[in-house]
């Protein structure tokens, strides 16, 4: 569990650690909040030929990666380790096996170098990425987190407490953007192979179901979405399949990129906050980033979307978010255990 002191913090470098599923991350954020090392080892390759992450596996790969993932951090970051002034590793959610051997690696370290260590939400730290290159993006802001295992919409406050506007009732967009293209047969990761296949389709070419629910919600559901595009594989048979295969993916991107902005301008004109900021590892697609552009300006909505490095699972956001828990007091413990459903809320 995570405690509270009044030991406050001092000024210098933070060691961020991500291991909740298939990347082994390290970063370094420095005093003034600048990301000195970025270092991402992705196991893509170990789950490539299974479609999808094997957590055994996974786990195998993050001990074999993290020692040399933190050393790379910190030699790129050109910072002494007695310059550390804490360390920040994700606790929660995410793959229990996983999630250990970064937790017992921050452990450990932070013991050996009796440093400050924090436990923190792997959400939180996503949202932590929308401040990385945008320091001044305002504090109390609408936040869609959008990656393999959310779809979360929240409004957070001044505090820098996110509070749960709405989440998804089935499968996240990540999901249904790898579903739909194991489905085209586009492989593994999924959602950047059909975003790089619908760029060269026509997204109105084939319709798709965009799931609302009732009209003020904000809540989402992608599942239709995938049945409605497995009808259509299903109708046009094997070679229409794939000679439409472009078409089909604009078609179905679209359909979740639509939704997605569709709730989250919804949260802005409810709220009246105007504000948003949207992340996590979908805010990596193209078609969104430039929608959500086109519609921030159009209705003046003041956007954040953090770049490519930060929007897929990286450890300068668990820096980030670690530094604000640091600051504020909070200390993991040593008995800290994984914890698998950790909401922002309630973090650390
Ligand atoms: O945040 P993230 O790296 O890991 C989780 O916390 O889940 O998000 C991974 C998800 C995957 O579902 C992946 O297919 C999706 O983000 N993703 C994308 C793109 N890049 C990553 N989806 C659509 N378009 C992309 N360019
Ligand atoms: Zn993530």
């Amino acid at each position: 569990m995570n405690v509270q002191t009044r030991r406050a913090l001092p000024q210098g470098p933070i060691l961020g650690i991500e291991t909740s599923c298939d990347e082994t991350a390290a970063a370094i954020l420095g005093a003034d909040g600048s990301v000195l090392a970025n270092v991402v080892a992705s196991q893509h390759a170990v789950h490539e030929r299974f479609g999808g992450v094997v957590p055994e596996l996974a786990s195998r790969a993050h001990i074999e990666m993290i020692e040399r993932v933190v050393l790379a951090a910190v030699g790129e970051g050109h910072v002494a380790w007695d310059s550390l002034v804490g360390i920040a590793v994700t606790q929660g959610p995410g793959l229990a096996g996983a999630l250990i051997v970064g937790l017992n690696y921050a452990k450990s370290l932070a013991y050996m170098l009796g440093l400050p260590l924090v436990g923190v939400s792997h959400l939180e730290a996503h949202i932590a990425s929308a401040w990385l290159e945008d320091p001044k993006f305002p504090p109390s802001c609408i936040v869609l987190v959008v990656s393999g295992g959310h779809t979360h919409l929240y409004r957070r406050d001044a505090e820098g407490i996110s509070h749960l506007l709405g989440c998804t009732r089935d499968d996240a967009a990540g999901e249904a953007f790898d579903k739909g293209a194991q489905m085209l047969g586009l492989g593994f990761p999924g959602g950047p192979a059909l975003d790089r296949l619908a760029q060269t389709g026509d997204p109105s070419a084939i319709s798709f179901p965009r799931s609302s629910l009732q009209k003020s919600s904000l809540e989402f559901s992608f599942s239709g979405l995938k049945t409605a595009l497995l009808y259509k594989l299903q109708a046009m048979g094997k070679m229409e399949g794939v000679r439409r295969r472009a078409d089909l993916a604009a078609g179905y991107q679209e359909a979740i990129v639509r939704v997605l902005i569709d709730k989250a301008l919804r949260a802005v004109q409810q709220t009246g906050i105007r504000s948003l900021a949207v992340v996590g590892g979908v805010s990596a697609n193209s078609r969104l980033r430039a929608l959500l552009h086109e519609s921030a300006q159009a209705s003046q909505i003041r956007l954040s979307i953090p770049p490519l490095r930060f929007c897929t699972d990286n450890a300068a956001m668990v820096a980030a978010a670690g530094r604000q828990a640091l600051a504020a007091g909070h200390r993991m413990a040593f008995d800290a255990e994984p914890l698998t459903t950790l909401e922002p809320a309630l973090a650390p």
